[in-house]
Parts: structure tokens; sequence; C-alpha cells
């Protein structure tokens, strides 16, 4: 509540000063920990939980907000009450946007997903760019394939933006959201009319249980939130569930951020490409546990968010110092874990001491330079940047290169985190979701299409990212979501066209591998904003270092 209040107080002042830049609000501070404003707080949620819904969605992750937002919109029958339960204080699950952050208090950063891919992910594209008219620009400008949301201006605005909106949407169209509360478990009621009918228990506000009677319940959850549910729930004693549940594993991954108060990386014009540790996957070297005693390196220029002042003569922003997680067994994730033994995934559990947040069900935490433990993890970070700039020949100029950052975000989307289990799924043969088929003897190919109803006869549904056919990828979750909804009869969205849908769903799935890649629209903001402000940007450097030369500090002008 209290936070709530702070966010409305933040977003009243934005409006009052104007540009974000102006704003320079301290971010709240418990312990070691600063608290910086969370996504998907959305206001209008509900407190008093009805004793009946036709259909109970147990999350409001993107694939939950998607089956309430399809089953409102879509369904050629009366439309179903829907009551749509999060255990957390946001929507977005592993979608997770922080705002607020840095000196300025502008910068946001994604602790889970981030992009999405033209084309391929089409529920994705089809909701950021065709049903919500959110603006977007490439992810990576040296690459086509991945393309991020962004505000008018360029700048970025957390992916869970979509999921916000969705959620919106779908509110005004009748859903019912409640937002801290958990579902315990689901009964499935003695018959006593031709509906089946499930008992839902809702832990509400000081641990009160309450009930809700549901005809339909889907479940947006992980493999091991599922599971904490069924094992607590009656629908098991009755009939088994299909093994396909049992298929997925979860695996770990992790993020840091360094936050500068000069984006000396925007003054050097690099804006894409990655930043690795040497000999990071090279077998021969790779053996040096030195890697691992300090922060491992592997970062990205071109991910973090940034902002100039008006006329790009300062630049301020988070880096991304690393980003890595584990591999799948057989399945490599781009070396991402480091995958030779025996540092298989030792990259992301590195951070693992660090992003203990004092909330379990929360990945990260925001670190500054008055603990040690930050302030240690921020120095070695920063040595290791600088380091690593001199070994390329491209060395980070003064005065960057004796100036430390002042925040570090830290996200270890582990097993642990109570909610998720884990950043997202492998199967257990080692084997990355990746197709459809139902064809059961290959239980890969078969999760996704038997996990969506895995009880026989119970109307009972399940759509998430773990047992779909994209692990990994929100778009799983989505084309999950889609075959819940269209097989529980709601008509086709508006937001693709039946060709494209066609390529989603399970019988029909990527029917026609080229058509269910085109893309759905042109890049049309380009990067044009932000490759100019990085021209002038480096234009600045110069001037700064011709006139470091003359007199010590800052030529700069300030916000
Ligand atoms: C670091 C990282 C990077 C990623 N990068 C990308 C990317 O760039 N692009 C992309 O598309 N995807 C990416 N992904 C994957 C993407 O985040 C997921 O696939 C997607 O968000 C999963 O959505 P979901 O709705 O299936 O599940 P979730 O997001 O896990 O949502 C499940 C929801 O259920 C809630 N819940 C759990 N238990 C209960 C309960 N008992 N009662 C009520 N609610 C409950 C949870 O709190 C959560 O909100 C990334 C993930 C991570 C971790
Ligand atoms: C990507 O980075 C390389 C090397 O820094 C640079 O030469 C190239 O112009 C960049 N491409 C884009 C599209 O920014
Ligand atoms: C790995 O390191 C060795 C020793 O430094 C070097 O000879 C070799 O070229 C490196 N391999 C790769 C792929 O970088
Ligand atoms: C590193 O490990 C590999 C494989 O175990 C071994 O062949 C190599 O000699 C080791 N290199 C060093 C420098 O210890
Ligand atoms: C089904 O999958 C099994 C196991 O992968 C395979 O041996 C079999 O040929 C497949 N059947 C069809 C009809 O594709
Ligand atoms: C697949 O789609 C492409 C693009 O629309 C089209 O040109 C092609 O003819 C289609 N292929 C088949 C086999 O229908």
């Amino acid at each position: 509540m209290e936070r709530f209040s702070a966010v409305l107080v933040a977003l009243a002042l934005m409006i009052l000063v104007g540009a974000p830049a102006a704003r320079a609000t301290a971010m709240e501070k418990v312990g070691n920990y600063l608290l910086p404003v969370e996504s998907g707080e959305i206001e209008g949620a509900g407190t008093a939980v009805p004793k009946k819904c036709d259909v109970v969605v147990v999350g409001g992750g993107c694939g939950g907000i998607y089956s309430g937002y399809r089953l409102l919109s879509g369904s050629t029958v009366i439309k179903p009450t829907v009551c749509t339960f999060e255990a957390t204080n946001r929507v977005g699950g592993r979608i997770f946007s922080i705002r607020g952050l840095g000196k300025y208090a502008d910068m946001t950063v994604d602790l889970g997903a981030y992009r999405y891919v033209d084309g391929r992910h089409t529920l994705v594209q089809g909701l950021v760019e065709n049903l919500l008219k959110l603006k977007y620009v490439l992810y990576d400008p040296s690459s086509t394939t991945f393309r991020k949301i962004v505000d008018d201006k360029g700048d970025d605005l957390g992916f869970v933006t979509f999921v916000e909106e969705l959620a919106k949407l779908s509110m005004s169209l009748g859903m019912k959201l409640f937002l801290n509360s958990p579902v315990t478990k689901v009964d499935r009621m003695p018959s006593t009319s031709s509906d089946t009918q499930y008992s839902v228990s809702v832990m509400g506000p000081g641990g009160k249980v309450m009930k809700v009677v549901a005809k339909h319940v889907i479940f947006n959850v992980p493999q091991r939130p599922l599971m904490r549910i069924l094992q607590n729930s009656n629908l098991a004693r009755i009939t088994d569930w299909n093994p396909a549940l049992d298929m997925p594993f979860p695996l770990m991954a992790a993020k840091m951020y360094l936050y500068y108060d000069d984006a000396w990386w925007v003054y050097m014009n690099r804006l894409n490409g990655t930043m690795n540790d040497p000999n990071t996957n090279n077998a021969t070297t790779f053996n040096s546990s030195s890697l691992f005693i300090t922060p491992p390196l592997r970062g990205r220029y071109h991910d973090g968010d940034w902002k100039c002042n008006a006329d790009n003569s300062k630049c301020h922003g988070m880096l991304m110092y690393t980003y890595a997680s584990d591999n799948g067994g057989t399945f490599s994730r781009g070396g991402q874990g480091l995958d030779i033994s025996p540092y298989n995934g030792v990259v992301p559990r590195f951070y693992w001491n660090y992003a203990v947040n004092p909330d379990p069900s929360k990945p990260y935490v925001v670190l500054d330079m008055a603990s040690n433990s930050g302030k240690n993890l921020i120095m070695a970070a920063h040595k290791k940047v600088v380091d690593y700039h001199i070994g390329i020949n491209v060395p980070i100029p003064e005065p960057y290169a004796s100036t430390y950052p002042s925040q570090a975000v830290v996200v270890v989307w582990d097993p642990q985190i109570h909610w998720t289990g884990g950043a997202w799924h492998s199967y257990k043969n080692g084997i990355f979701g990746s197709a459809v088929s139902t064809n059961y003897s290959d239980p890969r190919n078969a999760v996704p299409v038997a996990s969506i109803k895995p009880f026989a006869g119970e109307n009972i549904w399940v759509a998430n990212e773990a047992f779909s056919a994209v692990q990994g990828w929100a778009e799983g979750s989505l084309i999950m979501a889609e075959n819940v909804v269209t097989q529980m009869g709601a008509a086709a969205p508006t937001f693709i066209s039946p060709e494209r849908h066609a390529c989603v769903l399970h019988p029909t799935y990527n029917y026609n591998a080229t058509l269910c890649a085109l893309s759905l629209n042109p890049l049309v903001q380009g990067v044009t904003r932000r490759s100019a402000a990085a021209a002038a940007s480096s234009i600045a450097l110069a001037t700064l270092q011709a006139s470091a030369k003359l007199a010590s500090g800052r030529k700069l002008g300030t916000f």
C-alpha cells in the first residue's frame, strides 16, 4: 500500500515536472536493498472474491492474462465470468520490468523477458503491434531478428508493458483480477448437476482462505508451482495427470546491470555486440577458476537502457554486464551457461548469494556502494569492464575508466523463486521444446498437446511456457493459451489473420514454415533517435577528451 502511493506520488511528480530527467528521486531502502518501482501493479484489481466464476485463471503471467482477454473478446457464446488470481503483487510473472532506476530515476530494466522475434512470435507481435499498438524498435541495432517495446521517444518502456496493457483491456471487458491471491488447491466437487464443478481455494490477505466455485480452471503457472497445487488437490486421486506434466525441468538464468552516470559506451559509439570474459568457452583456457571468483562478464552493449540530455552532451545508462543461463542437457543455449565441464551452469550461480531478496518471491536486488557486498561487487565488475576494454585495445577513456558505477541490479531466476520455479524450462530428455506433434510415443513432441488438458475428462487446462512448444519464450505461453481458449470455444482472434492463426493451433501448427515466419509489420520506427543521440555523444567524447587535457574536471553540463 505504502509503495503503491509512493508510485502515485512519483507519477504525479513526473507529470508536474515534465521531463523525467528533471526528476531525481531517491529510491527507498530496506537494509542493503534499494526498492525500485516494480511493474504490473494494476490499478482496480479486486479484493472482494466472488463465490462463483465460470472460469478461474490461476496466475497473472502473460499466458493467464491472455487467456482472460481471449475468453472475453473472442467468445461466440455468452461471455463467461473470468476471475484471474495472481499470487504476487503484480501481473507479468517472468516478464518483470523495474523502473525508476539510476540517479535520475528514469531507467528501466527487464529482469526477465525483454524482446520478441519478428514474424515467428506471431501472437506476441500481434498483441504488441496490432492490438495494443505499442511502439517498437530493433532490440539490437545490428540484428533484424528481435524487437522490443519503447515509448514515443524510442526509450525503453519495459517488456511487461504489453501484459499491463492487456490486463487493463481484459478488465475493461469484464475480467476480475485479484493480486496477492495465491491459489492453494483445486478440488473437484461431487457432481450435483450435469456441470462438473471445481472448488478453488484462494489465500486472501492475512492468510484467510476463500473458496470459489468454477466450471473451468486454467493453470497459467509453471511446473513447480503447478505441482505444489496439484499435490494439495484431490484431482490426482480421481485420475492421474498425463505424464507430459512431468517432462519439463527448470533452468536457471542470471543478469546483472550496472548504472553509470556517464554512459561511456554510448560516447564510444559501442552500441551493439557483446563483452565476454576472455577464455570463456575455450576448452584449453577455460579451466582457470579465476574466471569465477570475480563476477563473470558476459554482457551486451545494446541491451541496457540509456538516455541523454537535450543536446546529447551527456548520457547516463544501465550497462548489461552479464546475461547467462544454464544449458539444458544436450541443448546448448549458445554457450550462455558455459557448456564446458566442470563449469556448466556456474555463471548464473556466481550471482546467487547476491540476489537474495528479503521477499522470497522476488528474484532480484538493487545494490549501491553503501553496503560492503554491493561495493565489492560493483568495484570488481567495473575493474573487469575496464580490463576487458584494455584487452581488446579499445580502452575506456578517463575520467570514465576511474569512475565507478553507482548501482547494480542483480537477478537470478532459480528454481527456489517460489512462484516461478526457474527462469525457463527444457525437457527431461535434454531437448528444448520446439515441435508440436500428436505422436505420443515421442513424449517430447507430444508434451504441449498432452499437457493442455492433463486430466482425462476434466475441465482443467494448462497454459504455460514450461509445457509449451516454444520453451523460453512468451510466445510458447501464448500459443498454449490460444489452443486452450480455442478448445473452450472462443472465436478466432481479431488481431492476426486466419492464416496466421492456423500457424499456432496445434492441429495445423507451423503448417507453412515460410508463411508462419513472415513479419506482421515493417519496422517503422527504426533506431533513428538513438543513433543520432549516440553520434552526437561520441562527438561530445572527443570534445571532452580534448578539454580534459587542458583542465581537470568535467566540462559537460549537468541535468
Ligand atoms: C531472464 C529471462 C529472459 C527471458 N527472455 C525472454 C525474451 O526475451 N522473450 C521472451 O519472449 N521470453 C523470454 N523469457 C521467457 C518468458 O519470460 C516466459 O516464457 C514467459 O514470461 C512465461 O509466461 P507464463 O505466463 O507462461 O508464466 P509466468 O510468467 O511464470 O506466469 C505465471 C504466473 O503465475 C503466478 N503463480 C504461480 N503460482 C501461483 C499460484 N499458486 N496462485 C496464483 N498465481 C500463481 C506467478 O506469480 C506468475 O505471475 C525470459 C525469461 C527469463 C527468466
Ligand atoms: C555494430 O558494432 C560494430 C562494432 O562496434 C560497428 O562497426 C557496427 O557499425 C555496429 N552496427 C550497428 C548497426 O550499429
Ligand atoms: C583457446 O586458447 C588457446 C590458448 O590460449 C588458443 O591457442 C586458442 O586459439 C583458443 N581457442 C579459441 C577458439 O579461441
Ligand atoms: C584444462 O582442461 C583440459 C581438459 O580437462 C586439459 O586438457 C587441459 O590441459 C587443461 N588446461 C590447463 C591449462 O590446465
Ligand atoms: C513417433 O515417434 C516415435 C519416437 O520418436 C518414432 O519412432 C515414430 O516413427 C513416430 N511415428 C510417426 C508416425 O511419426
Ligand atoms: C507458404 O506460404 C508462402 C508465403 O505466403 C507461399 O508463397 C507458399 O506458396 C506457401 N506454400 C505452400 C506449400 O502453400
